[in-house]
């Protein structure tokens, strides 16, 4: 049996559909949830989603993620261009990691343009709104049954 894929999800995040809309959109993360569990189905995956504000909750995750998941599929929002700890804990993860981004982090603030997650991720998408999500469970269907 196919391990769960953990779906992360960083600070503000919660705020999803309410924070910026022109920049992030309407769709609230349980939107984003029930549409990721419903395509999860259809590709014959399970998934297990967690959202936090704080940075060790995230890395105590990833610790988890690595007897308990599959592969990870991580919007670590700001954590993503400050945070060497999540960076540290991703490496200490065997599976597959993807990075999603709903916004292009490049064409934003120049703060915005690193990531060290994406010094980890086999792939990285950013810009594609909310659809990010289910696009990179599409791609973890093909990284985790390889
Ligand atoms: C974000 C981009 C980050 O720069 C920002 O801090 C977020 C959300 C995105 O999904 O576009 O909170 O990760």
């Amino acid at each position: 049996m196919l391990k769960p894929v953990f779906v992360l999800n960083g600070p503000n995040l919660n705020l999803l559909g309410l924070r910026q809309p022109e920049i992030y959109g309407r769709e609230t993360l349980d939107d984003v949830i029930d549409a990721c569990s419903t395509l999860a189905e259809e590709l014959g995956l399970t998934v297990r989603f967690h959202q936090s504000n704080h940075e060790g909750a995230l890395v105590d995750w990833i610790h988890q993620a690595r007897n308990e998941a599959s592969g990870i599929i991580i919007n670590p929002a700001a954590y993503a261009h400050t945070s060497v700890a999540i960076l540290d804990a991703l490496n200490a993860f065997e599976g597959p990691v993807l990075e999603v981004h709903i916004s292009n982090i490049y064409c934003r603030e120049t703060f915005r343009h690193n990531s060290y997650v994406s010094m980890r991720a086999e792939g990285v998408i950013s810009g594609f709104g909310t659809e990010g999500y289910y696009l990179a469970l599409r791609r973890m269907k093909t990284l985790v049954s390889k």
